[in-house]
């Protein structure tokens, strides 16, 4: 046997839930549907099994299940988000669980609930039972379809756990915004698409943005512009969704760089990587002298909603710091956010000063409006270049670090204006600014993984080639 399938098979081995695990699992589901049965049914509703549990490709020790809660699609939709919450209150409390509220396209709950020797984590999920698709309602309303298509076509499901267990070790399983990258329905769509993980990988070296995978025979290249993706992976139960949208380009190609690396020189490495070593103050010193680069932090108290919430929020007000900051003729070369305990934003410039004054090229000395652009700059330095009018402006801020203080010294109003989103703006505006040899100082009172961080920052290469 070559050592590819040695290494697989040695791996899926270790992935493949134990019998007594499985046993354990499954009587805790089959438990869980019992009483959902019983609850639902004074409420016309049928519980059914979603997720990596009943279509037997879960990871050991995740202790997650999926419980659906399918209304008729006659039940209006304020009425299935009541009923749901409560009906799920209800299983969960019969249980003798403790619930979570959570939110995707409307809310449901995650029950934390102990049996026996584990706690399991069930989503209680609401959702409508829809027979034809093409009227579908919510999101989540193509799941139960999900999984009947799955349990009729996968043949290997320890080779969706090799999948899911690739992309977690690297870092981009999971559609979540803070990951965007590998759902667990797009792993076992991906295996059924090539029957095996050993022939996935052959083919996935090759594969180049936009990637396109259909289980049956379309255009592809309408595909691209309809869905304008870097992969696209069709549903097979709704042809108008594409279940790979999440992934973005850099997870796209941090996959084909893993599978490369793998394809390679196979290792049990690239399932089970060593944890990764922080960089250390020293580290991190040295490299931002050598990059001769220069450094913001914006960091502030994180504010108290779900991640799911928060992440896009924070991302939208780091795209909003770094426009402020290139209006004013600084230049970012690269941005990030890190989320702990604090919420930070760091800044890698590489303009950071700029002159006093900023030229303006106006219009043309033979347009009409010449005439305007001279009277409202009547005070100023204006002169001519060529056939064009132009003006010398002093700048506002001649330093970056200026001006990020006098942001966030902003009343919440102003801010919101300026793109700081509203869950986030109070906290911001009473958050601290540092830049250079500070960044360094502040990096020494924030918890490891924040150098853990700084290590991805400075290592991002992308090998596909
Ligand atoms: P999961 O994220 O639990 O995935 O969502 P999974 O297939 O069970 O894989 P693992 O093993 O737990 O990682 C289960 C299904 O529930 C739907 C998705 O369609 C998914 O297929 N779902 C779940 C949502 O649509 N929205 C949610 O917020 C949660
Ligand atoms: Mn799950
Ligand atoms: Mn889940």
């Amino acid at each position: 046997m070559s050592k590819t399938n040695d290494i697989l098979k040695k791996v899926s081995n270790q992935l493949r839930p134990s019998q007594e695990d499985k046993r354990h699992t499954e009587y805790f589901a089959a438990e869980l549907m019992n009483v959902a049965t019983k609850i639902a049914k004074s409420y016309s509703v049928i519980p059914m099994l979603c997720g990596s549990v009943s279509k037997n490709t879960w990871l050991p020790n995740k202790n997650e299940l999926d419980l659906f809660l399918l209304f008729k699609p006659s039940v209006p939709r304020s009425k299935l988000e009541k009923d749901g919450l409560e009906l799920a209150n209800e299983i969960i409390s019969t249980m003798k669980g403790k619930a979570d509220k959570k939110y995707s396209e409307h809310p449901y709950l995650c029950g934390k609930i102990k049996f026996g020797r584990s706690t399991f984590d069930v989503d209680v999920v609401p959702c409508y039972d829809i027979k034809n698709l093409k009227k579908i309602k919510s999101a989540v309303d193509r799941t139960p379809h999900h999984v009947k298509y799955v349990k009729k076509k996968l043949l290997l499901p320890d080779d969706v756990r090799l999948l899911k267990q690739f992309c977690k070790a690297n870092g981009i399983y999971g559609a979540d915004v803070k990951t965007n990258g590998f759902s667990g329905y797009l792993c076992e769509l991906m295996i059924i698409h090539y029957g095996k993980f050993s022939n996935l990988i052959k083919e996935a070296v090759k594969w180049r943005v936009p990637m396109v995978l259909t289980m049956n025979k379309t255009n592809k290249i309408k595909l691209v512009e309809k869905f304008e993706h870097p992969f696209i992976v069709i549903d097979p139960v709704d042809s108008n969704r594409n279940v790979a949208a999440a992934v973005s380009p850099e997870n796209f190609y941090k996959f084909v760089h893993f599978v490369k690396k793998f394809n390679d020189n196979p290792s049990e490495k690239l399932f089970f990587p060593a944890e990764k070593k922080p960089y250390t103050i020293v580290e991190i010193e040295k490299k931002m002298k050598e990059r001769g680069t220069w450094w913001y932090m914006i960091g502030f108290k994180k504010p108290e909603i779900p991640e799911d919430t928060l992440y896009p929020q924070m991302k939208r007000g780091l795209n909003s710091v770094q426009k402020i900051l290139e209006h004013h003729g600084f230049s970012v070369m690269r941005k990030d956010l890190w989320l702990g305990d604090s919420c930070i934003y760091l800044f890698e410039m590489d303009v950071w000063t700029t002159p006093s004054i900023t030229k303006n090229i106006g219009p043309n000395v033979y347009t009409k409006h010449a005439e305007n652009f001279l009277k409202h700059y009547k005070e100023r330095n204006i002169f001519i270049e060529g056939d064009e009018w132009v003006v010398e402006l002093e700048k506002e801020y001649t330093i970056a670090l200026h001006l990020l203080k006098d942001l966030i010294k902003k009343n919440d109003n102003e801010l919101r204006e300026k793109g700081i989103p509203s869950k986030i703006v109070t906290n911001f505006s009473k958050g601290s600014v540092v830049s250079g040899t500070d960044v360094i100082k502040m990096i020494k009172y924030l918890p490891e993984d924040f150098r853990v961080f700084m290590k991805d920052w400075f290592e991002k290469d992308i090998d596909i080639v």
